[in-house]
């Protein structure tokens, strides 16, 4: 074991007998049965006070920041060629609902801000529509952080470049609920070759996380007709997060 390592169970230890030494006192002064205190996990806590060494190029136990850092400077793939600007996310945290596009399209790529253009703002209203918003409660992030030239589908290999800093983010983020917009979301991070139609209306769970799926902005303002199906998937999120939806149908 590293020097950091043993530090960190030390610490660990002392914190877990400096809990069983609170309990003790609060029954003894309560009059109350001594009883043993469960065994804490301090493992946040340890990461934040004594992050043991990270490897730059891994994801791996990075923070936020550290994440922010590593997609800026990014170069996994061809799509840093003909980027303006990475596109990292962006939202409230905590956050509750946490959705994921695809990537970045031109007025995103201008601005390193997600989901700014005509497509954010829509996908905006349907969050408003059920009384969720990304000042608020929502945090919003991409498959892949470059624009795809021509707002192409990415690659198959420019999707593995990219996907473990939309894996750390979702990590970090913890939200009570992933909504997947489009296909090359959910195709990525369900492992499936489904299509949206097929996966919307259940859930799934993306690393424990329960897991909507629907469709992407785009294609919704292309199709008028799945702006039924997305509002009932507005519902089902909204009835999952106890959202009251004043008589909306
Ligand atoms: N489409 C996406 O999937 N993401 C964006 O950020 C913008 C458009």
């Amino acid at each position: 074991m590293s020097e950091i390592e043993l530090k960190r169970e030390a610490l660990s230890s002392s914190l877990q007998y400096f809990l069983q030494l609170c309990d003790e006192a609060e029954a003894v002064l309560c009059g109350k049965v001594v009883k043993p205190t469960p065994q804490m996990d301090f493992s946040e806590l340890l990461d934040t006070l004594m992050p043991l060494p990270r490897d730059k190029e891994s994801v791996l136990g990075s923070t936020f920041k550290q994440l922010q850092l590593m997609v800026q400077d990014c170069t996994r793939c061809r799509l840093c060629e003909t980027r303006n600007h990475t596109v990292f996310g962006e939202g409230a945290l905590p956050a509750r609902l946490m959705v994921v596009g695809e990537g970045p399209g031109a007025e995103e790529d201008a601005s390193g801000r997600a989901f700014i253009g005509k497509g954010g703002v829509y996908l905006d209203s349907w969050l408003s529509s059920i009384g969720l918003s990304r000042t608020n409660n929502v945090y919003i992030a991409n498959i892949v952080k470059c624009r795809p030239p021509e707002n192409r589908n990415p690659l198959a290999d420019e999707i593995a470049a990219c996907i473990p800093y939309v894996k750390r983010q979702i990590q970090l983020v913890k939200p009570e609920l992933l909504l997947l917009s489009g296909g090359v979301a959910s195709k990525s991070l369900l492992n499936t070759d489904e299509g949206v139609g097929k996966l919307r209306g259940r859930f799934f769970r993306y690393e424990g996380i329960p897991t909507l799926v629907t469709y992407h902005p785009a294609g919704v303002l292309r199709n008028p007709d799945l702006r039924r199906p997305v509002w009932e998937d507005m519902k089902k999120i909204a009835s999952f997060l106890n959202i009251p939806l004043s008589g909306r149908s």
